[in-house]
């Protein structure tokens, strides 16, 4: 997992992992040294007159815990019930695979590809990218590509494949309440000094009110507005409203007033608490006043919100909400704007015909509301469009225990993957 540096021999061993089997396909793989986990980088050969498609995919897997809740260990993949369960298994070593996979049976059975394809795998693709837009930048040349395509999203229901042309963008904090100098005995202090536990939760619970909105000045002001159309075309989406309850186990859905299930999860922006820390969390009951608190929560972005502007609002908003008595730091961890694609692209199309190819059905095309950093960097920097064709599931449980990926999705995805070099080699002029 990328998020905790005691862990980044592991994740060296992983980009080894993925550099090794694209060499064993028959591509020329290297490592690439970034100052954070290596970018793995391969190329197949240049096939003049067809377009350049760049592969995008991550390694490096977000933490596995609660260990406790997995039915078997997160590093050790099992299949049962035709899925294989691991960490990564969708998100997105398995979904990433569909491509080296394909590459090597178009390179087994024809001995070529009908047109190059260049292969980018990073490694902190889970803690916002931080190293790879320089990478980018600085070797836009080699990476000059037609398009990049991406399978780390879903399809939108099993049975109903999907191109993804929106992403919402993410912005993460960790807020840090300091109160009195050591945790304090809370019946004889209790009363007589402010408490960064208490202080934590006021101000957390006042960025949101009761209808669901964000309370920051300012946060709304560059959302991008959901089209009628938009909204008409989510609306005319197969989604049973009752069965995704029951797959999260809750009675009701909550979110912003006035807006769908959907539209609030892939068209509007929100704050959610990622992790709380204060105070004794050990067994039974213990009367303490704690000394620290802190929260790390991050806000959804949609495309024309600022990440930086967004920041520097909250740190606004959260000064004026500190009680007295309490010392605040707030750490900016990554940020990465949301995006929205246009989707005229040939590419586009023929990616459309290739999942069919795959998947035994036309794709729907959808936004998400997860987010890949990077997407927008590729953009602006290669003028390439971005094709998110994503195999998993919404049930695959990626950031949760037992992920998983379907063993048929996987091949399904190889599939539609070694149709899309074919779909997209018949595009025989180039945009560029
Ligand atoms: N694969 C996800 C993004 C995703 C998941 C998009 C499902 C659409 C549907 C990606 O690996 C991811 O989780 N990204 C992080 C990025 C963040 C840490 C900067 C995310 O969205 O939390
Ligand atoms: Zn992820």
């Amino acid at each position: 997992m990328s998020a905790d540096p005691a862990f980044s021999g592991e994740v060296r061993r992983a980009a080894e992992w993925v550099r090794s089997h694209l060499a064993a396909a028959g591509l020329q793989a290297e490592l690439v040294e970034t100052g954070g986990p290596p970018i793995v980088y391969a190329e197949s050969a240049p096939v003049p007159g067809a377009p350049i498609a760049l592969v995008y995919g991550h390694y490096d897997v977000q933490p596995p815990d609660p260990l406790d809740e997995w039915v078997t260990p997160p590093f050790e993949p099992t299949i049962r019930d035709g899925k294989i369960f691991a960490r990564g298994a969708t998100d997105d070593k398995g979904q990433m695979l569909t491509h080296v996979a394909s590459i090597a049976s178009w390179l087994e059975t024809s001995g070529r590809l009908p047109l190059q394809v260049k292969l980018l795998i990073e490694g902190e693709e889970e803690v916002g990218s931080e190293h790879l837009g320089n990478f980018l930048r600085a070797n836009a040349d080699r990476l000059a590509c037609d398009c990049v395509v991406i399978s780390d999203t879903s399809q939108f229901a099993p049975g109903v494949p999907a191109i993804t042309y929106g992403l919402r963008g993410i912005a993460y904090f960790e807020l840090r309440l300091s109160g009195p100098k050591q945790d304090l005995h809370s019946g004889v202090f209790g009363g007589g000094v402010a408490n960064p536990a208490n202080a934590l939760a006021k101000m957390l619970g006042a960025l949101i009110d009761e209808q669901g909105r964000v309370t920051i000045p300012g946060f709304y002001d560059d959302v991008l507005p959901l089209s009628e159309r938009e909204r008409a075309e989510f609306a005319a989406l197969p989604f049973d409203e009752g069965a995704f309850r029951r797959q999260l186990g809750v009675d009701s859905l909550a979110g912003e007033a006035g807006f769908t299930t959907i539209e609030r999860r892939w068209a509007r922006p929100t704050l959610d608490i990622n992790g709380l820390t204060s105070g004794y969390q050990g067994q039974g009951a213990k009367t303490v006043l704690p000394a620290r608190a802190s929260a790390k929560f991050s806000c959804r972005l949609v495309p024309n919100q600022d990440p930086q502007r967004v920041a520097a609002a909250l740190r606004r908003r959260l000064e004026e909400l500190l009680p007295a008595g309490i010392r605040l730091e707030l750490v900016e961890h990554h940020g990465a704007p949301g995006i929205i694609m246009p989707l005229e692209s040939p590419y586009l199309q023929a990616a459309a015909a290739a999942v069919e190819k795959g998947f035994g059905r036309r794709p729907v095309f959808i936004r998400e509301g997860g987010s890949i950093p990077v997407v927008n960097t590729f953009a602006a920097v290669l003028d390439a469009d971005v094709l998110l064709l994503g195999w998993g599931q919404n049930d695959d449980n990626p950031h949760s225990p037992n992920e998983k990926f379907s063993l048929d999705d996987y091949h399904r995805g190889i599939r539609a993957s070694a149709a899309l070099w074919q779909q997209l080699a018949a595009i025989t002029e180039p945009l560029k």
